[in-house]
């Protein structure tokens, strides 16, 4: 099943009436089981369209579908709790969410609260921390103890542990080191090849997502003004500069390459082994 934004514009209001566009008139059709990144300038609409995943927002106009819910202006909370297991949404600094004194406290609190009994809920912790590469020896920590990855990995397990399809993520690599970013990322890929899970993350570095993500969307001022695979937006610089994505050294390099050896760009997504075979075998078959 696809998730659908039909037509959804959102406006925020504040106290004087004072209205600002966080989503105009968006459409946008997207696939599940896919790793799909999400970018755009600052102000873009990204944060506000993450949080119409779960329903944490609703649309001011036009219609959502995801899974089996259709999410429409002033729809009531009924039905949300069973939403929100099934599309976990991950805050830019998710870290601030957790407040329990250990670790396996932290991440068997959504299960509980989901309706699983307690051994059920801490084999999903358990099973949560794994998955996200996190020790067993830390479950009885403190999670403020913690280093900042691990925080981070925690705190993307406590909302991996209720067992979600949808994986919605704002900014999960922001303030990491080089490190612990590559590993979250790959961490991210794996639950989608493996457990079939769909992730939506929303970036500001396009190169972080290169190796992983096969589904573009660029919003602009609350609209989708892209959505496709990489090697089609990454071929056009047009877009991208109207988006205002800086265009990493890497793609700059891969267009010139391209156009030089006169091969079209190659497909996505982009592990560094999948480019240098593809540098290696065009240098073969054209020089
Ligand atoms: N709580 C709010 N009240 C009023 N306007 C808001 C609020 N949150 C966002 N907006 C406005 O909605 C638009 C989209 O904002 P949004 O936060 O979704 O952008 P973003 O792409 O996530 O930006 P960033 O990259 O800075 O996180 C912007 O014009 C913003 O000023
Ligand atoms: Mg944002």
């Amino acid at each position: 099943m696809a998730l659908q934004f039909e037509q959804v514009t959102y406006t925020y209001r504040s106290g004087n009436q004072e209205r600002r566009t966080g989503l105009d008139a968006l459409d946008l059709v997207l696939e599940e089981g896919r790793f799909i990144a999400v970018l755009g300038a600052s102000g873009s609409g990204k944060s506000t369209l993450l949080q119409h995943f779960n329903g944490l927002l609703l649309p001011s106009a036009g219609k959502i579908r995801i899974l089996d819910f259709l999410l429409e202006p002033g729809l009531s909370g009924k039905g949300m709790k069973e939403l929100r297991r099934r599309v976990g949404l991950v805050f830019q600094f998710p870290e601030q969410q957790l407040f329990a004194e250990t670790v396996e406290q932290d991440l068997m609190y959504g299960p509980l609260n989901f309706g699983m009994k307690e051994p059920e809920a801490r084999e999903a912790a358990r099973s949560a921390a794994r998955a996200l590469g996190l020790d067993d020896e830390l479950l009885g920590r403190n999670p403020f103890h913690l280093s900042g990855g691990q925080m981070r990995k925690t705190a993307i397990a406590t909302v991996l542990a209720a067992d979600p399809d949808v994986l919605v993520l704002d900014e999960p690599a922001a303030t990491l080191d080089q490190a612990s970013r590559e590993e979250l990322l790959s961490l991210l890929a794996d639950l989608c090849q493996s457990r079939g899970k769909t992730v939506i993350l929303v970036t500001h570095r396009l190169e972080e997502v290169l190796p992983f993500a096969e589904d573009y969307v660029l919003l602009d001022q609350g609209k989708a003004i892209f959505h496709g695979p990489p090697e089609e937006l990454l071929a056009d610089s047009g877009l991208m500069e109207q988006a205002g994505i800086v265009t990493p050294p890497a793609v700059r390099f891969l267009r010139d390459f391209s156009e030089r050896f006169q091969v079209p760009f190659p497909e996505g997504p982009y592990p560094a082994d999948h480019l240098a075979r593809f540098i290696e075998q065009t240098v073969r078959e054209k020089a």
